[in-house]
C-alpha cells in the first residue's frame, strides 16, 4: 500500500496572518478524513515557514519547502535553506517544480543536488517532472520525463523514502486538465521508469501524484487511475472550503 497524497503548494500566496487562519480552520478537516495511508501537505512560502509551524504544531498536518538551495549555509544572498526548515518541522521539499524549472532556469543536475541534500536532512524529496506544450505536440513526452527522472534522482538515497509529482507543464494553472488517458499513460510510464532507473521494489512503493488544474470536479476521476498516489494542488488550494474538498474525495479514494 502506497501512501496517498492530498498536497497543496500555495505559491507565492498568503501572509502569515492569512497562514494562521487558513491553518486554524483547516485542522478540523485534517482530523476528519484522516487514514493510516494518507497525508496531507502544504508547502506554503518561506517567509510563512514560521508561522505555519506554529499554527500545525502537533497536528497531522505536514508541511515543507516549495524549493531550497543544495547548499545549507554560506554566503548564497537570496537563498532559503532546507535545514532550517528541516529545524522548524518541515518533512518534505518540493524539487523542480515547472515554475522553478522554466521561469528559474533550473537544470535537472540542480534538482539531482537538492533530492541529495533533501536525503541528507531525512527531509522527504518530492521530485516534480513534466512535458511543455511543444514537447507533447512533439510526441517527446516519455523521453522529456524519463531524462527528468534519471538526472534528477542521480544522486537519490535509494534508502529514503520519496515522491513523484507529474505536472503537465500546459495542465498547470490553465484550468486544462490532462485526460484521464494521458494521465494513466504517463503516470505508468514513471513507474515503469522508476523501475529500471532503480528498481521494481522502489517503483512499486514510490507514490506518483498528479498536479495540473486539480479540481474538486475531476478529483475523484484521477484519484480512481491505478498509479495515482495523489495530487499536488496550486489554485484550489488556496481556499479552505476547496481544498477540504479535495481532502475529502482523496481519504475516500485512497488505495
Ligand atoms: P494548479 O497548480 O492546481 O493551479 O494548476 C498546480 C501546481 O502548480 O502545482
Amino acid at each position: 500500500m502506497r501512501t496517498f497524497y492530498c498536497a497543496a503548494n500555495w505559491k507565492l500566496n498568503k501572509s502569515p496572518n492569512e497562514t494562521n487562519s487558513f491553518v486554524n480552520d483547516f485542522l478540523p478537516y485534517v482530523e476528519k478524513y484522516d487514514k493510516p495511508k494518507l497525508k496531507t501537505i502544504i508547502f506554503p512560502p518561506a517567509v510563512n515557514w514560521v508561522a505555519f509551524s506554529e499554527a500545525s504544531k502537533g497536528s497531522s498536518l505536514f508541511w515543507g519547502p516549495q524549493n531550497c538551495y543544495f547548499e545549507t549555509s554560506g554566503a548564497f544572498t537570496g537563498e532559503n535553506s532546507a535545514q532550517i526548515a528541516k529545524e522548524l518541522g518541515a518533512q518534505f521539499l518540493l524539487i523542480g517544480h515547472s515554475e522553478r524549472r522554466h521561469v528559474f532556469g533550473e537544470k535537472n543536475e540542480d534538482l539531482a543536488h537538492k533530492v541529495a541534500l533533501s536525503c541528507q536532512l531525512n527531509l522527504i524529496p518530492m521530485l516534480c517532472v513534466g512535458e511543455q506544450l511543444q514537447e507533447r505536440d512533439a510526441g517527446q513526452t516519455i523521453h522529456v520525463i524519463h531524462e527528468q527522472l534519471v538526472k534528477g534522482l542521480a544522486e537519490l538515497d535509494q534508502s529514503k523514502e520519496f515522491a513523484i509529482a507529474y505536472e503537465p507543464v500546459w495542465a498547470i494553472g490553465t484550468g486544462k486538465v490532462a485526460s484521464t488517458e494521458q494521465v494513466a499513460e504517463v503516470h505508468s510510464e514513471i513507474r515503469k521508469g522508476l523501475s529500471s532507473i532503480l528498481n521494481n521494489e522502489v517503483a512499486e512503493k514510490t507514490s506518483i501524484l498528479y498536479g495540473g488544474s486539480v479540481k474538486p470536479d475531476n478529483a475523484a476521476e484521477l484519484a480512481s487511475l491505478k498509479d495515482v498516489d495523489g495530487f499536488l494542488v496550486g489554485g484550489a488550494s488556496l481556499k479552505v472550503d476547496s481544498f477540504a474538498e479535495l481532502l475529502k474525495i482523496a481519504s475516500a479514494n485512497c488505495h
